[in-house]
């Protein structure tokens, strides 16, 4: 079991990473459950497959649960399961010293650390992700967001949870695709500024992906502890730092927009090609070496993930991708900040991208053969 800490003055709170931990979870929930009731959130396949026994286990201890299921899938970041979550949230009496649990990937995290944002002005809630993605990535650090029509994440706040608990075990039944797509973020914390980090996948990556306790524990462990570190420096992402953790993330957004945002191409999917193009992008800017590119893609190659726009199913000309970017919500002043690298573990916040170059260097991309 490991215990981090995310040091944000009075919003800090405590990650715990522990094999087994839903088995236990009445007891690891303890503390946020008040008036001998709970409040639930988690969509329609997760609750199947874990929410009998969590439900067991709860009644066991004498505590009251309530669940409100949303349908699976990023669709379901949506005004309209937003407004159907805080309905739900009101009709059962929520009030403001209680605690909304939150079981499920990035949708239900999101969604319901959003939606606990805003009623009665703001609630707690305890985040316990079930994908690798969650896990590692958005269950901490405090980003909610729904997606509206004129993009993805527009809308929400910076709301922290008060406690994560992440069970590794639940991961047992991710699918493979799944799995790979979230250890496209756990490379991407190696790559910001661990090259040690990035050694170790390459030597386990497939550890990690076959599930290996052990793997997969170092593995979690350490992005977490990456990913309070900065957070912890820059919770609203004002100073360069927290910016870091959207390596590959415009790239990754172009060719997820390219792809319409689903299930051609996965976020994590997308992301990881958006990481080998930003190594790509900053050799050809004689930023780094084309070794560590070429590096960087073996690795995600060998854990059968994609590499090329062709393989991401990605067809749009450089200027029609570029055209995606500009309506990234990082765009400021016309100018977008890009996470460029001076080799594996030295990335950095440019500010001085000219996008008509990245359009070139994509048609380049386009025009190679293979
Ligand atoms: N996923 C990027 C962040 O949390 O800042």
């Amino acid at each position: 079991m490991a215990r981090l800490n995310i040091a944000l003055g009075q919003r800090s709170y405590e990650i715990a990473v522990e094999a087994g931990a839903l088995d236990a979870v009445a007891q690891h929930i303890a503390p946020w459950t008040k008036r001998g009731r709970t409040l639930w959130v988690s969509d329609s396949n997760v609750a199947a497959r874990h929410w009998p026994r969590i439900a067991a286990q709860l009644e066991a201890a004498g505590l009251a649960a309530a669940l409100h299921i949303v349908p699976a899938g990023e669709q379901s970041k949506s005004w309209g399961e937003l407004a159907r979550l805080t309905d739900w949230l009101l009709g059962e009496g929520v009030e403001r010293s209680d605690t909304i649990f939150a079981l499920g990937g990035g949708m239900i995290g999101d969604l319901t650390g959003f939606a606990a944002s805003i009623v009665k002005r703001g609630c707690e809630f305890v985040q316990l992700p079930t994908t690798l993605l969650a896990q590692v990535d958005s269950s901490v650090g405090g980003k909610t967001a729904i997606n509206t029509a004129a993009g993805k994440n527009l809308v929400g706040a910076f709301h922290q949870p008060r406690f994560v608990l992440i069970d590794p075990q639940v991961l047992a039944t991710l699918p493979p695709r799944e799995m790979r797509a979230g250890y496209a973020e756990v490379v991407k914390y190696g790559l910001i500024d661990d090259a040690p980090f990035f050694d170790w996948c390459e030597a386990h990556g497939a550890e990690v992906l076959s599930g290996d306790p052990a793997a997969l524990g170092h593995a979690i462990v350490t992005s977490v502890a990456a990913k309070a570190r900065i957070v912890g420096e820059d919770e609203r992402e004002t100073k360069d730092r927290r910016a870091l953790l959207n390596l590959g993330h415009t790239f990754g957004h172009a060719l997820e927009a390219d792809t319409g945002f689903g299930e051609r191409l996965l976020h994590g999917e997308a992301v990881g090609v958006g990481m080998v193009l930003a190594l790509q992008y900053s050799a050809r800017r004689g930023l780094c070496a084309p070794q560590d590119a070429i590096r960087v893609a073996a690795h995600f190659k060998a854990c059968g993930m994609p590499v090329t726009l062709r393989e991401a199913g990605v067809t749009a000309d450089g200027a029609t991708l570029v055209d995606h970017m500009r309506h990234d919500k990082k765009m400021a002043g016309g100018n977008l900040p890009f996470l460029l690298a001076r080799g594996i573990g030295q990335t950095f916040v440019a500010h001085d991208v000219d996008l008509a170059d990245v359009a070139a260097f994509l048609d380049e991309l386009h025009a190679r053969p293979g």
